[in-house]
């Protein structure tokens, strides 16, 4: 690809990206907008975009794009922009997430062994009221997509000993984890999962993935971890599951809308964890270093890093 000249970092921290993009001294013009300031006329005239999602306000002015550059793994923001050339390279953001995911997600396997939510009711109605923690160890853990952060998810938890079963579109083998199955066989280990781990891109494939019926196959009292999108659960069955209490509890960093709104049970039902969209969140340095390194590689014409298939969707 011919060196590209006209960049729009966009989103939370453009500025700052923005300025570190420019002290690196590319020689290309660069502009920053955040989500809230944005105009078409800013992006219209851009043939290089630095964001995690084209909004659609901005669908109108993006036909110039020649190449996107994600500041996030998932790029389900970006493709779904119809009006992006079929011929616009879209690379996402590899190397940054997968020990920040691996730790978020430890964290909650903690959480869910030493039972902290309860522990928190406890303390605050002042009960008293001893029980035998688990331990890592002990929990069936199935990891649903492992890629490079699933993966590395993986791995974290079996260091502590859990049992972890992955599952991926072909099922192909995976270093470092013991057990991988195809989709097609995720109702068959369902039943046998004390922890579900989503960590699989939205895309039409994924989407709703997680119905009703997948989640009732989980065991009385599993937890549902989603550290990927809102879409690839039903959050209605997933609601009416833990209110039910088949579902043992629920620790979510994404949701079908975000913000997650005021009036959604998830932000009051016992035994569900949340947290605002921060498990793989990417620093300004890691926007800065991912964009400079992909531009000097297509500069010197060799490849970029992290290109998404398009057909694929990641
Ligand atoms: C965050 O959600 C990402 O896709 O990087």
């Amino acid at each position: 690809m011919t060196p590209l000249g006209k960049l729009l970092v966009l989103g939370r921290d453009a500025d700052v990206i923005a300025a570190g993009i420019h002290e690196r001294g590319l020689g290309i013009d660069v502009r920053g907008r955040e989500f809230g300031d944005v105009l078409p006329a800013d992006l219209a005239d851009r043939d290089m975009l630095l964001a995690f999602r084209i909004p659609p306000a901005l669908a109108s002015a993006a036909g110039g794009l020649r190449w996107v550059q994600s500041t996030g793994a998932g790029v389900d923001g970006i493709l779904a922009c119809p009006t992006l050339r079929q011929d616009a390279l879209v690379t996402r953001l590899v190397g940054v997430f997968e020990r920040h995911m691996a730790e978020y997600v430890l964290a909650r396997c903690l959480a869910i062994a030493q039972r902290i939510p309860r522990l928190e009711r406890d303390r605050r109605d002042k009960s008293w009221a001893p029980f035998y923690p688990r331990l890592v160890r002990d929990l069936r853990v199935t990891v649903l997509g492992v890629g490079v952060i699933g993966a590395a998810i993986a791995r974290m938890l079996r260091s502590l000993g859990a049992t972890v079963t992955g599952v991926s579109r072909a099922g192909q083998a995976v270093e470092g984890i013991e057990r991988v199955v195809a989709v097609d066989a995720l109702a068959d280990v369902l039943p046998i999962t004390d922890v579900l781990v989503v960590v699989v891109p939205n895309t039409a494939r994924t989407r709703g993935l997680l119905d009703r019926a997948a989640l009732e196959r989980l065991p009385a009292g599993a937890w549902v971890v989603n550290v990927a999108r809102g879409s690839v659960i039903d959050e209605d069955a997933l609601i009416d599951l833990l209110r039910e209490r088949h579902l043992g509890g629920a620790a979510l960093d994404v949701f079908r809308d975000e913000p997650l709104p005021h009036d959604s049970p998830l932000w009051t039902l016992d035994d569900v964890m949340v947290s605002p969209h921060v498990a793989g969140l990417t620093t300004p340095q890691d926007a800065i270093d991912a964009f400079v390194a992909n531009w000097r590689r297509l500069e010197s014409g060799e490849p970029p890093v992290g290109v998404v298939d398009r057909e694929r969707g990641y």
